[in-house]
Formats: structure tokens, C-alpha cells, sequence
């Protein structure tokens, strides 16, 4: 038996020397090591030793599975640490390495001004009138004639307004303004709106004009509305958008549907008012229209001037766009070059 364990023992102490990783490791536990193996099975039958042997037999048995289990883990030790490191060698990533180059987009400068201003006036109270509100495709009827525009307007000529062939009276619109007639029609006051989106004029298209051009409207009205707000909330969208160090004036004009109606004027960028060709030697440059909501208009969408009151203004993105950065020609936002779009 004696001589048995120490064959056992050296055909396993040989085995381990080839012995070159986890795999081989595992095969070798399950056939020294094991409850199946032949020393468990020596063990086994200790019983049949003769009681004079059993101790020196048992001790030779437990010593060479202790010793083989020893040099086991040690393998194991050792190969587990070699494999680990391969794994992790094989996976290294190189941080240096230059990545993938993935062109990322970015929002239109136009949008950007939208939201911009759209952020400012929901600071300030307003909301954005519901779409439905704000059709690009409109009748006469609520591009002029319910904003209190004479029969006979220059405005309501061709050559200034789309006319299409949908049907008769319908025009792309000319101004955002058709949603202040839409919106009180369909609410009834306070209302507190603004309303962005695209119009269109019949224009020679030039650095200064383009036929297709974005507005934002906004109307205020409510019991007690008083130029006083108007004077308010404008003075501080314009501060918020142009920064409080940009003097303005406000200068009183025309519109069919404001009485009385102001245009405002920011000093101009290009000369700081001392006069330029950009501000045509004025030192101003105009950058949106407002007024009282005139009477005719409330009375035309029921509203009762006796009881509401209203102001209105109305301003054009791209015009602000170009006197916040200095751009001298409306073109560059609609030809999609991105040498210009990336700079924003
Ligand atoms: N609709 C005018 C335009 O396109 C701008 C405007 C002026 C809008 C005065 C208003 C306003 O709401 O009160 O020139």
C-alpha cells in the first residue's frame, strides 16, 4: 500500500510539473484531488489495513494529499495571476488614441434667438399661443382686415404679399400679428402671448431683406392694461436680450392696429451713435414695433374696449439676431454655409 501512495504521489508530482495553466490545473484536482480519486479511494479502504500499520499508513496518506493540495494552490496562485493579466492586457484601452470623429450639429442661430426671447417674455409672464393660433397660410381676413387695415392698404397689395392660388383671399402671411386676432378669438382676457414663427413679403431679396423672415409676437390684455406696461415689459426684454449697458428710445409711429404706437430703437452697435452707413448716419437702429391694442380690433373679435384694454408689439428675429452679433447680411442665415452657423 505504502509503496502505492508513493507511485500515486510521484506520477501526480510529474503531472503537476507540465502543468501550464487553470484548465489543466482543474482536469488535475478532479483526478488526484477529488472524492473519486484513487488516494480518496486509498483512504478508503483503510479499513482492510492491519491495525499495526494504520497509523504509519493514514499519516503517509494525509501528508501527500496535504502536500499535493499545497502545490495545487500554489499553481493555482500562480496561474490565476498569469491569466488575469493576459485578460487584461488584451483589454486595454489606450486613452491617447485619437476616437472616431462624429460631426455634431448644432441649433440654428435663429433659433437660438427664438428661444432666447421666448425664455425672456415666459420670465415675464407670457406664454406661447397655441399653434393653431398661428397659421403661416392665411386669409386676408386675419392678416389685415380684423387688425384694422383699410381696404385700399399698400400692404394688402401684391407686390408686397404673397397671394396664393389655395383660394380666393389667401395669403402666406405677411406678419405674425394674425395671432393676436386669432388668440382673442378663441380666449377670453387676461391674455398674455407670444407667438413666433415665419413670414413672408414680396421683397427684391438683398443683405437687407429676405421674403422669408421670422417675427414674435406678443399681446398683453387685460382690465386696466396701460401704456406704463408696455413701457415696462419692453424695457426689460430689452435689457435682458441686449444687456442693461445698450441705451434705447422709444419713438412714436404707425400701425393700423396700435393707438398709439411706438417703434423702439437701440443705440446702434456698429458706431455706439455716433453715426454710421449701418444706422444711416442716425446713431439708431429700430428693432420692434408696439402699441395699445386700438379699440377696432377688441371691438372686431368681441371684446369690449369699454372693459379691456390691450398692448401689442411685434419684433423680427433676424434684425435682432444681426444687431446682437454684429451681422451685416440677412442672406448668410438661409444659405446654410457652416463656416457662418458654426461660429454660434
Ligand atoms: N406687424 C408689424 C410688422 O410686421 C409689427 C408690429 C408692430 C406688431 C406693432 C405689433 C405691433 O403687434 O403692436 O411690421
Amino acid at each position: 500500500m505504502e509503496a502505492k501512495i508513493i507511485e500515486i504521489k510521484n506520477k501526480a508530482l510529474s503531472e503537476l510539473e507540465n502543468i501550464n495553466n487553470l484548465k489543466e490545473l482543474e482536469e488535475f484536482k478532479n483526478t488526484y484531488l477529488s472524492r473519486s480519486s484513487e488516494l480518496t479511494n486509498l483512504k478508503k479502504g483503510m479499513k482492510d489495513v492491519s491495525p499495526e500499520d494504520r497509523p504509519k499508513i493514514g499519516s503517509l496518506l494525509n501528508e501527500v494529499s496535504r502536500e499535493l493540495e499545497n502545490l495545487a494552490f500554489q499553481k493555482y496562485e500562480l496561474f490565476y495571476a498569469k491569466e488575469l493579466n493576459e485578460k487584461l492586457n488584451a483589454e486595454i484601452i489606450d486613452v491617447t488614441l485619437p476616437s472616431t470623429f462624429i460631426p455634431r450639429g448644432k441649433v440654428h442661430p435663429l433659433t437660438q434667438t427664438v428661444n432666447e426671447i421666448v425664455e425672456i417674455f415666459e420670465h415675464l409672464g407670457f406664454s406661447i399661443t397655441e399653434a393653431k393660433n398661428s397659421p403661416e397660410v392665411e386669409v386676408e381676413k386675419y392678416n389685415f382686415d380684423l387688425l384694422n387695415f383699410p381696404p385700399e392698404h399698400p400692404a394688402k397689395d401684391m407686390q408686397d404679399t404673397f397671394y396664393t392660388e389655395v383660394g380666393k383671399n389667401v395669403v402666406l402671411r405677411s406678419q405674425t400679428s394674425n395671432a393676436q386676432v386669432r388668440t382673442m378669438e378663441h380666449t377670453n382676457p387676461p391674455i398674455k402671448v407670444i407667438s413666433p414663427g415665419r413670414v413672408y413679403r414680396s421683397e427684391n431679396v438683398s443683405a437687407r431683406k429676405n421674403d422669408l423672415f421670422h417675427q414674435i409676437e406678443g399681446l398683453y390684455v387685460d382690465k386696466g392694461v396701460k401704456f406704463s406696461h408696455l413701457k415696462g415689459v419692453l424695457n426689460e426684454f430689452i435689457r435682458l436680450y441686449f444687456g442693461a449697458s445698450r441705451p434705447i428710445r422709444f419713438r412714436s409711429s404707425y400701425f393700423p392696429f396700435t393707438e398709439p404706437s411706438v417703434e423702439i430703437d437701440v443705440q446702434c452697435i456698429m458706431c455706439g451713435g455716433k453715426g454710421c452707413p449701418t444706422c444711416s448716419g442716425t446713431g439708431w437702429l429700430e428693432v420692434l414695433g408696439a402699441g395699445m391694442v386700438d379699440p377696432n380690433v377688441l371691438k372686431g373679435v368681441d371684446i369690449d374696449p369699454d372693459v379691456y384694454s390691450g398692448f401689442a408689439f411685434g419684433m423680427g428675429v433676424e434684425r435682432l439676431t444681426m444687431l446682437k452679433y454684429a451681422i451685416d447680411d440677412i442672406r448668410l442665415f438661409f444659405n446654410n454655409d457652416v463656416r457662418f452657423l458654426k461660429q454660434f
